[in-house]
């Protein structure tokens, strides 16, 4: 799949809920509601929407949310993409997640061929981390990573950069990652929410971010890549490999491979734009016929980049939607 700026497109991230038993400040308001279930896009129905992009030319699958293994009986879903890594028509089925019911599902991630999954965690003080979720238990989290580990799940730790936050946290979680074979991501925060206040003054660009981690350590760029954008260092004084994320500081958009499925069946073809083509309309009105000619739609109105820049400048020309909605 070629999009209007000869981009390839062979990545595919499905949000499986807006819902999550965490509410971290960056992500979503205390008060935020959710889909009613009704429309929500059932296992059969996402199933089958990944089986026509994989024909398409999808070749990696990630599952978002909210909070992805919070959906009910989240195993029938991974079985089923399971099997397209079985059979090698997919490369790579990931997840992210908040970590928290790692130690229930880390046996059926492996055995639905999830070799890596991404894990939000932004602070190792657990009343910090706390008050970032809003109720997190960080316990609970560090005893699902290493459940993951212990199924040879390789794991990237995803961390948002926050000024007056979580500064003080980069340095242990670098040497918690270095130490357990962990990669590491810091995240510029997007603008994503209206009502998720105060961007302007805790966004901070990652090389920033990342300056007490430059004082104990060299960075060297290393050509490693992963499905998504970010650009990776190796911090070698302690072995650890860094990706930063860096929407408004560095545009990767260049070289987007992307689409997104969200949980009520829309494809948004940008995290930054509204634009979005309805797809479980059309697979339940018209079948699959039509899930294909959407796709070649779809794919011609992927705008060239996103414009967080002037939506964090300006909070009125903001999104409403929050993260959740999409999967990030
Ligand atoms: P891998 O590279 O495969 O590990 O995936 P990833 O890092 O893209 O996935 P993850 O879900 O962990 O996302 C990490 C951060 O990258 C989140 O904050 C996402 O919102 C952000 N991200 C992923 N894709 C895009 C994108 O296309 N545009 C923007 N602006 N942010 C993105
Ligand atoms: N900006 C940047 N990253 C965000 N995430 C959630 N909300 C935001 C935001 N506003 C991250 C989470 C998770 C990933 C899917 O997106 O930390 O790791
Ligand atoms: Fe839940 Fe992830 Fe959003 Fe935090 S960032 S509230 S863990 S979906």
């Amino acid at each position: 799949m070629i999009d209007g700026f000869g981009r390839k497109i062979d990545y595919l991230r499905i949000s499986v809920t807006d819902r999550c038993n965490f509410r971290c400040h960056y992500c979503m308001p205390e008060n935020q509601s959710f889909l009613p279930h009704g429309e929500l896009l059932d296992y059969t129905e996402i199933a089958l929407l990944a089986e026509r992009f994989i024909s398409h030319g999808i070749r990696k699958i990630r599952l978002t949310g909210g909070e992805p293994l919070v959906r009910r009986d989240m195993q029938i879903l991974l079985a089923a993409l399971g099997k397209h890594v079985h059979s090698g028509r997919l490369d790579e089925l990931t997840l992210t997640t908040n970590g928290s019911l790692l130690s229930k599902f880390s046996p059926i991630l492996s055995d639905a061929g999830v070799r890596r999954i991404n894990v939000s965690l932004d602070s190792l003080d657990p009343q910090k981390f706390a008050d970032i979720t809003r109720g997190g238990k960080l316990d609970q989290v560090m005893e699902g990573i290493a459940a993951a580990k212990k199924h040879n799940i390789h794991i990237k730790i995803n961390m948002v950069a926050m000024k007056g936050v979580n500064e003080d946290d980069l340095l242990p979680i670098a040497h918690m990652c270095a130490d357990a074979g962990h990669d590491l991501a810091i995240i510029e925060t997007m603008p994503l929410g209206s009502e998720v206040g105060g961007r302007e003054n805790t966004y901070m660009p990652a090389d920033v971010f990342i300056e007490p981690l430059r004082q104990i350590s060299a960075l060297t760029p290393i050509p490693h890549r992963t499905a998504g954008p970010s650009r990776y260092w190796l911090a070698d004084a302690l072995g650890l490999k860094i990706g930063m994320i860096t929407p408004l500081s560095e545009n990767f958009c260049d070289d987007c491979n992307r689409l997104r499925l969200t949980t009520d069946g829309k494809i948004y073809m940008c995290l930054g734009s509204e634009m979005n083509v309805d797809f479980k309309t059309a697979l339940r009105e018209q079948g699959v016929e039509a899930v294909d000619r959407l796709l070649q739609k779809a794919l011609r109105l992927k705008p060239e980049r996103h414009e967080f820049e002037k939506q964090m400048a300006n909070p009125n020309s903001r999104l409403s939607r929050t993260m959740n909605a999409t999967g990030g």
